[in-house]
């Protein structure tokens, strides 16, 4: 595509207050927003004080709308970008719900837990739906800002890698990526420490009385995850009774069904890159679709998976 096109201004940069905190609101109640409305007369306030406005400033949208600066003449560039950013707040987004099921799964709370994990699922649906847009760029179009990148690459997403890691997809290398970003690293290496959200629950199965092998209770959690048959003897005791009524056959479905929508994604992944690139190498020094490919192929609670060959 070659055309001249405009980028819109929304946002004058010079007026937006750029921390990161949270800005300083008062908080409404039922009482004043009665007293608001008859005072409106049931219209919406249209008029603000100061030099912003409250939905602005609850969510610095400002800020967030200032953040998105192409940097060749690429018509694609701001579609990526933005996708980009929408797809980081998202895997955040998951990272949150994933980060509190866990704490509920520890807490013996399985009800609220799955509620937590019904929602994850859904957003990682929902950052899946990206390709669809990701994939209207076309090679000339990605050709035209790729050089920009310079080595830049996804694979240096530290929000991904929290995501992957509280999955259970554990990797020193990855975590190591981050080491040089001191306000990222701790946070990053915290999470390759602590047991993840799959490690959990196969504390609960032992908890609930299945047999579980020790080094499956308590070892090196930074360590790659490997498959154990004392946990697919276990979750094949749980699906001996596959009905909602039980609630350990109903966490591993959903379970299953969060690693399923992870593959899913990893494969709209695949699929977009060797349609855009084909077999060049990737901005990020692998060498692209190959490197993927491995990607692909991993699944995430893997005797929830084996168990299928025995059921
Ligand atoms: C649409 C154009 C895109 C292309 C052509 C592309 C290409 C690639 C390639 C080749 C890799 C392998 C690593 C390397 O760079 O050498 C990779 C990895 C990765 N990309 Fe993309 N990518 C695209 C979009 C995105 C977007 C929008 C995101 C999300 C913000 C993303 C997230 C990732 C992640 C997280 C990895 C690492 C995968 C892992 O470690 O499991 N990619 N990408």
């Amino acid at each position: 595509m070659s055309f001249e096109f405009v980028v819109p201004v929304v946002v004058d940069p010079d007026g937006v207050d750029g921390s990161a905190g949270p800005r300083p609101m008062n908080i409404g109640s039922e009482k004043q927003r009665q007293q608001e409305v008859a005072r409106t007369a049931g219209m919406p306030i249209t008029e603000f004080k100061g030099t912003s406005n409250p939905y602005i400033d609850y969510e610095s949208i400002d800020l967030l709308l200032s953040l998105q600066h192409p940097r060749s003449e690429g018509y694609d560039e701001m579609c990526f970008i933005i996708m980009g950013q929408a797809k980081e707040l998202l895997f955040k987004s998951a990272y949150f719900e994933l980060f509190n099921a866990r704490l509920r799964i520890i807490d013996d709370d399985l009800p609220n837990a799955l509620v937590l994990l019904d929602r994850t699922k859904k957003i990682i649906k929902l950052i899946v739906g990206f390709w669809d847009v990701l994939s209207t760029i076309s090679t000339d179009g990605f050709n035209q800002f790729r050089d920009y990148l310079d080595v830049a690459s996804g694979q240096q997403s530290f929000m991904y890698r929290h995501l992957e890691f509280i999955m259970g997809n554990k990797s020193e290398k990855m975590c190591a990526v981050h080491k040089n970003v001191p306000h990222v690293y701790p946070a990053i290496k915290d999470n390759l420490e602590s047991p993840s959200i799959y490690d959990e629950v196969i504390r609960l199965l032992a908890r609930r009385g299945c047999e579980i092998a020790p080094e499956c209770l308590n070892r090196d959690w930074s360590e790659t995850y490997k498959p154990h048959r004392s946990v697919e003897e276990a979750w094949l005791e749980v699906y001996n009774d596959p009905g909602p009524g039980n609630d350990l056959y109903m966490l591993g479905e959903s379970l299953v069904e969060t690693a399923s929508t992870m593959t899913e994604y990893r494969s709209r992944h695949f699929v977009t890159v060797e349609r855009i690139l084909g077999f060049k190498p990737g901005t990020g020094g692998s060498s692209g679709v190959a490197w993927l490919r491995n990607v692909v192929d991993h699944r995430f609670f893997p005797e929830l998976w084996s168990i299928r060959s025995e059921l």
